[in-house]
């Protein structure tokens, strides 16, 4: 029978200050000796945050995960951050193809896929992003889209040491989660392409307290990739903490 770990991320995009982890943790850290075992509980911080995280954070439950990764191991390369910077730094998982990668900063499914392989060739595992825009949703596009991304995305990528986001952009930031029935479907048919059964596939789009536990009571939902909402201690801790 396949088991698929249940993985809670936060992904802090660009906020939080050194000062404001630290205040961050002092209210998130305590509510974690309630938290249920067996659940991958991980934080993505900004890189300048990795460092006081990996101190405090060592020996707890939480794990570090960065928001990008180049695939050369070092070069010139303004601005990106290389696999053994973050091993180094403590970090086990990577967010990859974010939607607002793909949007703002020229992310394609070819270099989503050359990140995707450094990061595993460096022992991390990868967070691979999918997801349609308003648009596509709107023209029926949304599972060719999908496929195409994870087609592309994944080309020989190692299934065993992976998890998937679906992030329908139109959810993201907006407080219009998309129906957790259709976020079920929907990763019901990303998990139909892939290989490998065990792979953990989260629904990320304005993930809230008040819609957890609806989300996570879907069959196919595995966990949660959150942004706005782990930012706040009370309220992360409320996701990971779910029933
Ligand atoms: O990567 C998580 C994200 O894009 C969702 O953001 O703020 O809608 O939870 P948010």
């Amino acid at each position: 029978l396949p088991v698929r770990k249940i993985v809670i991320a936060g992904n802090w995009k660009m906020y939080k200050t050194q000062a404001e982890t630290q205040e961050f943790l002092r209210g998130f850290l305590p509510h974690l000796e309630e938290t249920p075992q067996g659940r991958e509980v991980i934080l993505c911080p900004p890189f300048t945050d990795l460092s006081v995280l990996s101190k405090t954070l060592h020996g707890s439950l939480i794990q570090l995960g960065a928001q990008n990764i180049h695939w050369e191991e070092y070069g010139a390369y303004t601005g990106e951050i290389s696999g053994p910077m973050l091993t180094e730094s403590g970090v086990r998982f990577v967010i990859v193809g974010h939607s607002e990668r793909r949007q703002y900063f020229g992310e394609t499914d070819a270099t989503v896929n050359l990140r995707l392989r450094t990061a595993q060739r460096f022992g991390l595992t990868p967070i691979l992003c999918v997801g349609e825009t308003k648009q596509q949703r709107d023209a029926g596009e949304t599972e060719s889209l999908i496929s195409l991304q994870l087609d592309k995305g994944l080309l020989d990528i190692d299934q065993s040491n992976l998890v998937i986001a679906y992030e329908p952009i139109w959810a993201i930031g907006t407080g219009e989660t998309c129906e957790a029935v259709e976020a079920n479907r929907i990763i019901g048919l990303i998990r139909s392409q892939l290989s490998n059964a065990n792979v953990s596939i989260q629904y990320g789009g304005s993930v809230k307290p008040n819609n957890i536990d609806e989300i996570m009571a879907q069959p196919e939902i595995d966990g949660v990739l959150v942004g706005g909402a782990s930012l706040e201690a009370e309220s992360f801790a409320r996701i990971v903490n779910f029933q």
